[in-house]
Formats: structure tokens, sequence, C-alpha cells
């Protein structure tokens, strides 16, 4: 089995958070970098944590047995928590920061305000779009993709209260929730017309559901900027060339998309034992694009839930096909928790 000082990108989990009684207490993994000790890697809103302390992990040592040192990779910290403060950035610093990609490395936590207020989608329509039930994941996972999105929004574009801005695949507004207040207009649409209504019914914004094989009703040039998060991890090669084309339609020129794809990252952190994860890296050289399985999440809700699958793309196919209908293609390996996120400008 071969061996590596670093994967291509390299997330970081957070297993446990808690706040109580105004002191935070998280629990993961993150793997370690010579010459970049652990306890002096973590900020909380800008400040050194209290308490950071290194705890070994064989459980993830087994499961990226390919990545070296993996063992040496666990954390437990604590601080104070100030609870005027409306949002907690987590953030570990990594060597191979750069600006564009430092929010790769936070988590970002809601402690007040709307996006804490807002009412929950039930647990079914949770699922929907994450595959899981747990409730403080979708609230602290969301805000963590929300805020990475937002890092890089502002950075490209300089008043984000003057964009007019689409959720594709809004689901039941995970992402939304936190950000759909941040720009001067917000619609999101969905396929799936149940957590659309939940979504209209709850959040700021329009919302429109849309159908999987036709053009949305907006006019050509609609939309500054358009994110779609796990939508394209979804599609088969056809619909993902017809969305692409409409995704071009809809942005103006020199608007921006940010879409999240598997790419080589999702596939190292597949959990799956080594050889398995090798086999599936070959396959990704080999293939570029493929499908790996089906996913049935959304059986009942839409009228081709077997359209709905789990797709891979290796990032040199999306370099050669996807800038056939964009300006500008750009991947950053793992930016959304496995994700890869791939920006395209018109
Ligand atoms: C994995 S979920 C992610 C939802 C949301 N973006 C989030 O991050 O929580 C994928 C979503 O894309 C929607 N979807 C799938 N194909 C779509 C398409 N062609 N256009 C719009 N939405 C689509 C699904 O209904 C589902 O809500």
């Amino acid at each position: 089995m071969q061996s590596f000082d670093r994967l291509e990108a390299e997330p970081w989990s957070i297993d446990g958070l808690a706040i109580v009684d105004g002191r935070l207490y998280a629990d993961g993994w993150v793997f370690p970098e010579i010459d970049n000790a652990i306890e002096s890697r973590f900020s909380i809103n800008g400040k050194p944590p209290d308490i950071v302390q290194a705890v070994d992990r064989p459980d993830v040592a087994e499961l990226f047995a390919r990545r070296k040192n993996a063992r040496s990779c666990g954390f437990h910290l604590e601080h104070p928590i100030d609870l005027s403060d409306s949002l907690l950035e987590l953030h570990c610093a990594s060597r191979f920061d750069t600006p564009r990609t430092r929010a790769r490395n936070s988590a970002f936590v809601p402690l007040s305000g709307p996006a804490i207020d807002r009412a929950v989608p039930s647990a079914d329509q949770r699922f929907r779009v994450i595959g899981n039930r747990d409730l403080s994941g979708f609230l602290r996972i969301g805000c963590t993709d929300a805020h990475k999105l937002l890092a890089l929004i502002a950075a490209d574009f300089p008043a984000l209260e003057d964009l007019r801005v689409l959720d594709w695949g809004v689901g039941c507004g995970r992402v939304a929730r936190h950000t759909c207040d941040s720009f001067g207009a917000f619609t999101g649409v969905d396929i799936d017309a149940d957590n659309v209504r939940w979504c209209s019914t709850n959040l700021p914004g329009r919302y429109e559901s849309i159908l999987l094989r036709e053009s949305t009703q907006f006019a050509g040039g609609e939309f500054d900027v358009i994110y779609g998060v796990s939508v394209f991890t979804h599609l088969r090669e056809d619909l993902q060339n017809h969305w692409l084309a409409e995704i071009r339609r809809l942005l103006r020129p020199g608007g921006r998309a940010y879409v999240t794809v598997h790419g080589r990252t999702a596939v190292e952190y597949g959990c799956r034992p080594a050889p398995e994860i090798e086999a599936a890296v070959a396959r990704l050289e080999r293939e570029q694009f493929f499908v790996a399985s089906a996913n049935n999440q959304l059986e009942g809700f839409v009228p081709e839930p077997d359209e709905y699958v789990n797709v891979f793309h290796h990032s040199d196919y999306i370099h050669r096909h996807w800038q056939k209908h964009f300006a500008s293609v750009e991947v950053i390996p793992g930016y959304i928790y496995t994700h890869d996120l791939v920006v395209l400008e018109r």
C-alpha cells in the first residue's frame, strides 16, 4: 500500500461540540503537519483557546491507513464563549492555507440571531438533503458550509448586499437559512416541491420548485451569483450538461457559480478500508467521471427518483468539459468538507 505525507486536501472533523455554561468544548481530529504543533494551530474568533490537548486516534489511523502519522491527529479543546457574539469561528491554521482557501479550515457555529431562531424543517425533510436526522449537525454543518461560501463570494464581489443570488438545489434551506439575509435578492429552487414549500413558508426570499429536465422560468442573466451545494454530486452526465448550460444562461456576464462535486478528496475521505479507497482513486483516474451508486433519498418526493445517483468527478474532467460553458473554471479541493468547490465564471 502506498503511503502519503499529505492527501490532496486535508479537511478535518469535529466529532463533538458542546457549549455548557458559557464554555465551548470541542473534540475532533486534524492531520498533523510537520513543524506545526497542534496546540498552536487553533483559534476561536481570532483568539487561542484556553485549552488544547493532543489525543491519539487509532480509529482515524485505521480508516486513513494511507496517510502517514494519522494516529496523532486527535484534539480536545475548551474556551470561554461570549454569548453576545452571533457567530463563532473555530479555525485550524494549515501551512497550506492561502487567503482564498483559508475558510476551508474553519468551522462556524451559530450562537444567536435569525439562523438559530427560525423554524427547523422536519427530520424527514432534513434526511432528504443530508442523509441523517441529526438536528445539531444540520444547523452546525449548514452554518459552516454557508460561511465558507460567503467568504469566497465576498472575496470575489465587493458588496454582497448588491447581489442577486440563486441557491440551486436549496433543499430545506440547510445552507440558505444562513445566507438568505446577506444578499440584495435571494431565490432558491429545487426539484423537491415539499422542501421548496417549507422554505417559502419559513425563510425570507423567493422559492420555486423546478423540473429535472426543463429550463427554469427565470430570464437569462438574472443572477450575479448561483451556488449549488451537493447537486452536481447527484446528476448523471446528460443532466449535468443540461444544468451547466442552464446555469450559464442564468448568470449575467462576469457572474459566478460556486458548485460542489465529489472529487478525489471525497474518495479519500470515503471512510472505507484502504484497498477500496485505492481502487476508487484508480477508477477516478481511469474513468474521470462515474456513477458510483444509487441514492434513494428522494424516493416518493420527485417524479424520477432513480435519476438521483451518487457521482464522482476528476478535476481534469471538470477543467476539460466544464470549460466549454464558462470563461474560467477553478477547482478548490476539499473546500466544503469532503466536496471540491468549483468556481465558474461566465
Ligand atoms: C444533497 S441535497 C443538498 C441540498 C442543499 N443544497 C444542501 O446543501 O443542504 C441535493 C438537493 O438537490 C436537489 N436537486 C437534485 N437535482 C436537482 C436539479 N437538477 N435542480 C435543482 N435541484 C436538484 C435535490 O432535490 C436535493 O434537495
